[in-house]
């Protein structure tokens, strides 16, 4: 498919990198492509970052009939640009699609198209310590009706935003609270699609932590609600005795890229490392008997997130003493290594942009 470019007029004023936070600021082009039935995907175009003018009814902004992905662009030292795994993203994408009855992507023009983005929008990719632009790609239904089916129509486009740390801690261990009343997601619906709804029905879970001094959420399974699946927006990992657990995927787990990075690192450094279930009773019971040694969270936005306090009913646990762990510390260092090329890459995750 051919991609078109309208230059911008006039471009924006960067931003100071040292006063970064996360996703406030966006860059001066995106990406926009659209789909028709008769046309199939097309009008793929670089053009400068503008809102989209969307009909009231437009499906997307009712029934949600959407998907979206977030990954980064990182500045080497030597000032080259670079992306991690971001074929995992498009894949996943399209499995998104696939769930939200959305017609797929070519996911290798995706990729051609955002490189070709990130090239004219080069100069946005901030080069302070722990500072890059994130990536986000998004689709919505574009069909302008309310009854409820797949619409027709859909938008494709990709934006761009200069970002620093995802939570204000940084690196510092977070405070997190079980909840008991509200779950993120159930089997068979569409917790491991990256759906805007997942993210809407985990807000007031989050603004109840908030409240009662908390940085997230500990989901439970929707059913049981025994399980621990996700902290947060991101997925959960534990070193109980010697080794790294996360809850196995389960249907309504987002399959995370950066939880897919820390197993595939484990095996090969051959560090122990299970997906299994793992149920709040046993993960407090590991603790009263010493053996649960690190909590962290794994994510795009915040890469590792260690947990220092978890709240479950009237119990507050503290982890690796509040501070973090080595599990987490070695993770952290080994990924962020990779995605700003300042360690080797062992399983060959990097694609160069420039
Ligand atoms: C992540 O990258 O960890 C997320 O899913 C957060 C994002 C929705 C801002």
């Amino acid at each position: 498919m051919e991609l078109t470019v309208i230059e911008a007029e006039k471009l924006k004023k960067k931003p100071d990198e040292s006063k970064l936070g996360f996703g406030a600021l966006f860059t001066d082009y995106m990406f926009n492509m659209d789909y028709a039935p008769d046309k199939g995907w097309h009008s793929a175009r670089i053009e400068p970052y503008a809102p989209l003018a969307l009909d009231p009814s437009t499906m997307f902004l009712h029934y949600a009939q959407g998907a979206f992905e977030g990954l980064k662009a990182y500045r080497t030292e030597s000032g080259n640009i670079q992306l991690f795994r971001p074929q995992e993203n498009f894949a996943r994408l399209n499995r998104s699609c696939r769930r939200l009855c959305i017609p797929e992507i070519d996911a290798a023009f995706a990729l051609e198209a955002l490189k070709q983005l990130l090239k004219m929008e080069k100069g946005w990719v901030p080069s302070e310590p722990e500072t890059s632009l994130y990536i986000r790609p998004t689709m919505i239904a574009t069909d302008p009706y309310l009854g409820v089916r797949a619409s027709h129509t859909y938008r494709f486009y990709i934006i761009l935003s200069p970002v620093g740390a995802y939570y204000p801690e940084g690196f510092n261990p977070v405070k997190i609270l079980v909840t008991h009343d509200y779950v993120r997601a159930v089997r068979g619906g569409v917790g491991e699609a990256k759906t805007p709804g997942n993210y809407a029905a985990s807000i007031l879970a989050g603004e109840k932590a908030h409240e009662a001094g908390y940085t997230q959420v500990l989901w439970l399974d929707g059913v049981e609600r025994k399980y621990v699946e996700e902290v947060g927006s991101m997925n959960i990992f534990f070193v109980i005795d010697d080794q790294i657990v996360t809850p196995e995927l389960n249907g309504s787990i987002l399959p995370g890229i950066t939880r897919d990075s820390v197993i595939k690192l484990a095996k090969h450094w051959k560090d122990s490392v299970a997906e299994r279930k793992i149920s709040i009773d046993e993960l407090m019971q590991a603790h009263a008997s010493g053996k649960l040694k690190e909590v962290f969270g794994a994510g795009t936005a915040a890469v590792i997130s260690p947990v220092g306090e978890i709240k479950y009913g009237d119990q507050v646990i503290t982890i690796s003493g509040g501070k973090v762990g080595p599990v987490a510390q070695k993770y952290y260092k080994a990924i962020t290594d990779i995605q700003y090329g300042k360690g080797e890459d062992p399983l060959g995750w990097i694609v160069q942009v420039v």
